[in-house]
């Protein structure tokens, strides 16, 4: 019988998982619908952060050395919470962690190691400019039970990735690897629904995307390219929050930079859980993210929370400052 068409939007996360091509597995499914859960969670507290009294700083630092703002807390028990119910899940980081976080063996289940920013963009909470939550899944399959290693794997391994941006909507980007597919949170139907089944980057866009606060602290190179730039007509945006920067660069193009700095001489932005899961889903809607010529997806992490540069977007603009990068 052929289904009757129907006016609203009823391709809920849960449906479309069910109906990709090539499928996904059950068990990463459902490990993709508890981060969507969490993701529900957490932007309810975002959204009512000021009523509840939840913004502002805890009073110490985390493993980064900065300062904890309560909602990066609260959204990290809420991410671990969701992930722990969640039998496929076996491992969990967190850039709120210290170390990883093991949940279960393999030999219970435990298919997947998941890495997550749990808040990004943690300094513009207090003034309601985008945050979200960035996540990364890898197979947790290292020989011998090695799982508190599985995290330490190169983005290459990545089985799914994406984020959760809590702004002027709540949205749910993803990549299974077979492109980059877009939800929205109707908050109606309280479920993430269907936008957009195959999210493609423009290919140039002259718009770049870096803290020019930084700019004599910058490898030459990047001076050459931004002053490039400035004759040639582009527009800078910069919004803080990597989550909301790269959003806007996948939609409109252009590119995300954040270099080496004196503060960062490895840049600021972390491996295992932003770079590499940006990295995932740039790549899977066909743009670049690469750093010294090299694909940030093939770096060999050697520690849970080591940093990298970050250059990403439209082929062309990364292509523009690579070239200059070169000279
Ligand atoms: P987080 O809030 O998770 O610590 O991440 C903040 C990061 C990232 O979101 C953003 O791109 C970058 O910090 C901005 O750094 P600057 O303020 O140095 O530009
Ligand atoms: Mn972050
Ligand atoms: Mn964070």
């Amino acid at each position: 019988m052929a289904k009757p068409p129907v006016s609203e939007n009823l391709t809920t996360l849960s449906v479309h998982l069910a109906a990709r091509k090539p499928s996904v597995a059950p068990e990463l499914a459902s490990v993709i619908e508890a981060i969507a859960l969490a993701g529900k969670s957490i932007a309810r507290k975002v959204r009512r952060a000021r009523i509840e009294d939840v913004l502002g700083q805890v009073g110490h630092t985390n493993v980064q050395g900065e300062a904890q703002e309560k909602l990066d807390v609260l959204s990290n028990d809420l991410m671990l919470h969701c992930l722990s119910e969640c039998p496929a899940v076996g491992v969990c980081a967190s850039e709120e962690e210290d170390e990883a976080v093991v949940v279960r063996p393999r030999s219970d289940g435990g298919a997947y190691a998941v890495l997550f920013d749990p808040l990004d963009g943690s300094s513009n909470i207090n003034v309601a400019v985008g945050v979200g939550t960035i996540f990364s899944i890898l197979p947790n399959d290292l020989p011998d039970e090695r799982t508190a290693e599985a995290v330490l794997q190169p983005g290459s391994r990545q089985v799914a990735a994406g984020y959760v941006l809590y702004g002027s909507s709540v949205l749910l980007v993803l990549t299974t690897g077979d492109g980059v597919s877009m939800y929205v949170l109707d908050p109606e139907l309280g479920d993430f629904v269907l936008v957009e089944p195959s999210l493609r980057l423009p290919a140039e866009r002259k718009i770049y995307s870096l803290n020019e606060a930084y700019r004599r602290d910058f490898p030459a190179g990047y001076n050459r390219y931004l002053d490039w730039t400035h004759e040639n007509g582009y527009a800078a945006r910069y919004i803080g929050s990597m989550v909301a920067d790269v959003h806007r660069t996948l939609l409109k193009g252009g590119v995300f930079l954040y270099p080496p700095t004196a503060v960062n001489p490895d840049g600021k932005l972390r491996l295992l859980y932003e770079a590499n899961p940006m990295a995932f889903v740039v790549e899977q809607a066909g743009g670049v993210a690469a750093v010294g010529g090299r694909r940030i997806l093939e770096i060999s992490p050697e520690a849970l929370h080591q940093r990298t540069p970050v250059i990403l977007g439209s082929p062309v603009e990364v292509d523009h400052v690579t070239r200059h990068l070169a000279d």
